[in-house]
């Protein structure tokens, strides 16, 4: 199973299920691995810290049983220090938790990583990068949210650009792996863009799912990050 123990040349591919159709989730996995993906993204909403309501813990755990991909799981809720064993034991590979909801982070994160899992921040879009930057080393990824969470289909926010180059140096200037991870608008036209500013890893839903089959968007999606990653295609 691709982990995060290094960067990878080539830039990583987490297509975000909640644009897949939820009544067939078993089948989707299983063509997002025949497609040639290694990470799946899942979004978990609790109406409070986002408007939206999604899944939890226990489709998560019944999915694990069906399928070995990279499972990145995005947590949009408050407090989420409440839920890590919950996730942990659900078969969560990944766990990313908004710096804007949980109060002592450092905590959260030593937590996620002593139950066995990778851990992750994401930042809201006006969030200052301030928040990860001491905890850096400590962090196996940070999300830059590139939309106001909640939903899937929404416009891309420019000024995230900016802050997607600010962390790719701040990363670098810190000899840190940490993986910088972009979600929100993400799409076939503007993955070649984002990487080359500096992003890792690109969460797709709307603009991945909306256009299967899927292993022909893989390829797409593909092509445009190595040629942004300046990898000869
Ligand atoms: C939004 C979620 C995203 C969402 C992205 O709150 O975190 O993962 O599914 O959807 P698109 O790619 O359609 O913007
Ligand atoms: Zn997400």
């Amino acid at each position: 199973m691709s982990g995060l123990d290094r960067k990878r040349p080539s830039p990583i591919l987490s297509p975000s299920l909640l644009s897949s159709d939820f009544s067939r989730l078993g089948e989707e996995l299983e063509a997002l691995k025949d497609a040639g993906l290694e990470w799946v993204h899942w979004d978990v909403m609790d109406g409070m810290f986002v408007p939206n309501i999604t899944l939890g813990p226990p489709i998560i755990k019944k999915a694990r049983k069906r399928s070995d991909l990279f499972f990145d799981v995005h947590l949009m809720i408050e407090k989420p220090e409440r839920y890590l064993e919950e996730f942990a034991d659900a078969g969560s590979d990944l766990l990313v938790v908004h710096a804007e909801a949980s109060l002592h982070l450092e905590r959260t994160i030593s937590e996620i990583k002593r139950l066995g899992m990778k851990a992750g921040v994401a930042l809201n879009p006006h969030t200052p990068l301030d928040h990860v930057h001491y905890l850096l080393p400590e962090l196996d990824l940070v999300l830059i949210m590139t939309v106001n969470p909640g939903f899937g289909g929404q416009s891309f926010i420019e000024f995230t650009k900016e802050k997607i180059r600010d962390l790719a140096q701040e990363v670098a200037r810190r000899s840190a792996d940490t993986i910088i991870q972009v979600d929100g608008g993400v799409t076939a036209e503007n993955a070649g863009e984002l990487v080359s500013l500096g992003a890792d890893c690109l969460v797709s839903g709307s603009a991945f799912f909306g256009h299967p089959p899927y292993a022909e968007r893989h390829q797409t999606f593909r092509r445009a990050m190595d040629m942004g990653a300046g990898i000869a295609v």
